[in-house]
């Protein structure tokens, strides 16, 4: 089962991704991940990412596509994924389906999660993020300030304050948004009501990935 979840920065991508990699034994493939990985170990792609994240803009889709090409080439997608945070532009979205087209691969359910920008500056002002095993939680659901999965204190994304929230809500409009019609398209857009409870989100996820399998 290969999965694209799309939706604005904060509308619950990553938290409904690791529910349904958790329950389908398949790969979250998390852009937004790796390169926060080559920030912490300051890698060159980190360095050159940092810049672009830090200003709330995209990556450029040349640091992007071939990245994602490599690791949808690994073993462990074999059975499936869910690219979490990719595609992001039009540019991107039509590099993964060369990639795919080569491997006779299609992707089955594109789930669009949707949220105001009002509660996402609100859930952006909440959020915390594990720097050692990247779990996301927020105020509410950690309100210890401590990792549920290591242990470790969290801390704030850097990208988190709210005048580069603001900016990557509207460099989504932008770029990412036209993405919504580019797959609703290709016939195989699914909208999920992200607004509502963790465990109501993913029951409408089940929901639609029972109906149409
Ligand atoms: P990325 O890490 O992908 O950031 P994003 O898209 O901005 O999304 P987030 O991770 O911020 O939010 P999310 O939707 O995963 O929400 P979450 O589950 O955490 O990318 C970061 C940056 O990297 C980008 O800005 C860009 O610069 C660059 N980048 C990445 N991919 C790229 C690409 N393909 N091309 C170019 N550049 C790229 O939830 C948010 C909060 O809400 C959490 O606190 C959570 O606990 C809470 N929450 C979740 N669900 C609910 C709920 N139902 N009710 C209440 N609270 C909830
Ligand atoms: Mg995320």
């Amino acid at each position: 089962m290969n999965i694209i979840m799309l939706g604005a920065p904060g509308a619950g991508k990553g938290t409904q991704a690791i529910r349904i990699c958790d329950q389908y034994n398949i790969p979250q493939i998390s852009t937004g991940d790796i390169f926060r990985n080559n920030i912490k170990n300051n890698t060159e792609l980190g360095k050159k990412a940092k810049e672009y994240i830090d200003a709330g803009k995209l990556v450029p889709d040349s640091l992007v596509c071939d990245l994602v090409a490599d690791r949808l080439n690994e073993d462990d997608c074999k059975n499936g994924f869910v690219l979490d945070g990719f595609p992001r532009t039009i540019g991107q979205a039509d590099a993964l389906e060369e990639i795919l087209n080569k491997e006779n691969k299609k992707i089955d359910y594109v789930l669009n999660v949707e949220v105001s920008d009002n509660d996402i500056v609100d859930r952006m002002s909440k959020r915390r993020m594990c720097p050692k095993c990247q779990a996301t939680f927020s105020t509410i659901t950690a309100p210890d300030g401590i990792c549920k999965k290591c242990g470790t204190e969290l801390i704030i994304r850097d990208d988190d304050k709210e005048e580069t929230v603001l900016k990557r809500l509207e460099t989504y409009h932008e770029q990412t948004e036209p993405l919504i019609d580019y797959y609703r398209n290709k016939g195989n857009l699914y909208d999920i009501d992200g607004s509502k409870k963790h465990d109501e989100v993913y029951a409408s996820i089940l929901s639609v990935i029972s109906k149409n399998a």
